[in-house]
């Protein structure tokens, strides 16, 4: 089996802290030339694929799928039921949710069927807090940050596998992952998707493997925690992906410029995570490592913190950090 080397690109008009990759011939090039796959960062999200109830909006996707399989490029789907960039009649939907869902995880699954490898099918469906070792699902607004699930809300955690089960009806060939940031630390939220996956592979439930985002700090969590979060999901069989990489150099703001030595820090960083990852999945359970943007310049962090930060494996000019050698230095 394959694995991926990916990374989320910003594509078509809705892009607009950055331009999208198709009026931008050096980011192409370096796509090309550096990756096997791409990830939409936000055109196959719901709001920008069903903005108006039974309005599919598939352009810019597709000229993003047609490109990428014109360069040989492979595409992992992200992300089909999600709590946020939901469109607002989704969010606010009074019918039945289960049919609604179905509707849109059908339609779009079945739409791209064939052209793309993997879908993030659920994503980001527990609660950071810690309850008795394990974290919740997302419920009310006040127990989850100001981020409950309305999918939650309308349908329990059966809307889970009830996803899996319409994403695979609709496209039985593509990988379907579940997908979570912060799971990486070996800690309650992680606990509580590995519980989850037990329910679903009891229930026969077509799940093939668990993503981890990896939005993950130069200095958090450590490469061994990392390495045993990866082994616990191989212990049930299940594929692992890194799905959106990336190194927050500047976390807590007190640092202004990218320094040499802090380039040198994050290339023995990146090269601890992608060593953590081979140490720790075997071949057949790997699901490819994708980083979540090409350029600094593209990265949502500064957007997030309100601190500049170099979370990427290209700067702002699309030359290559070090952090790119860290990576080479490990792939197998
Ligand atoms: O399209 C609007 C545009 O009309 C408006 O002028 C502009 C300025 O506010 O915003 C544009 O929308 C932005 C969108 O990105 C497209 O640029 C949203 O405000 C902004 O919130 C959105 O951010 C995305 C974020 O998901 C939303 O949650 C980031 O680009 C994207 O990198 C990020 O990706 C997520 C993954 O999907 C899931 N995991 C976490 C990851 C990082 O947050």
């Amino acid at each position: 089996s394959t694995t991926y080397m990916g990374a989320a690109v910003p594509a078509g008009y809705e892009d607009q802290f950055s331009n999208g990759i198709e009026t931008r011939p050096e980011l192409q090039d370096v796509v090309i030339q550096h990756f096997d796959q791409i990830t939409a960062e936000n055109i196959m999200k719901s709001a920008y694929i069903q903005p108006r109830q039974g309005d599919f909006t598939f352009q810019d996707a597709d000229n993003l799928v047609d490109w990428a399989l014109d360069n040989n490029i492979t595409m992992h789907a992200h992300a089909l039921v999600w709590h946020s960039q939901m469109p607002s009649w989704m969010e606010n939907y009074q019918g039945d949710w289960l049919t609604m869902m179905d509707t849109h995880v059908s339609t779009v699954a079945d739409h791209f069927k064939g052209r793309v490898v993997s879908w993030d099918v659920v994503n980001e469906a527990f609660n950071d807090n810690n309850d008795n070792g394990y974290a919740t699902y997302r419920d009310t607004d006040a127990n989850s940050g100001g981020h409950g699930s309305p999918w939650y809300q309308n349908l329990g955690k059966d809307y889970i596998p009830e996803a899996f089960k319409m994403a695979h009806a609709a496209d039985s060939g593509a990988e379907l992952y579940y997908n979570d940031y912060n799971i990486e630390d070996d800690g309650a939220k992680l606990a509580s998707v590995l519980r989850m996956a037990d329910e679903l592979l009891a229930d026969d439930i077509p799940i093939d493997g668990i993503g981890f985002q990896m939005h993950v700090n130069y200095d958090w969590p450590s490469a061994q925690a990392i390495g045993t979060s990866f082994a616990k999901v191989v212990a049930k069989g299940l594929k692992v992906k890194v799905t959106e990489l990336d190194i927050k150099m500047n976390p807590n703001g007190d640092r202004n410029t990218f320094t040499t030595a802090m380039a040198e820090e994050q290339k023995l960083r990146y090269q601890e995570i992608i060593k953590a990852y081979y140490d720790n999945v075997p071949a057949n359970l790997r699901g490819g490592i994708t980083v979540w943007g090409v350029s600094d310049a593209d990265s949502w962090i500064p957007h997030f913190t309100g601190h500049n930060d170099w979370p990427l494996l290209f700067n702002s000019s699309l030359e290559q950090k070090p952090a790119i050698e860290g990576v080479a230095n490990e792939l197998k």
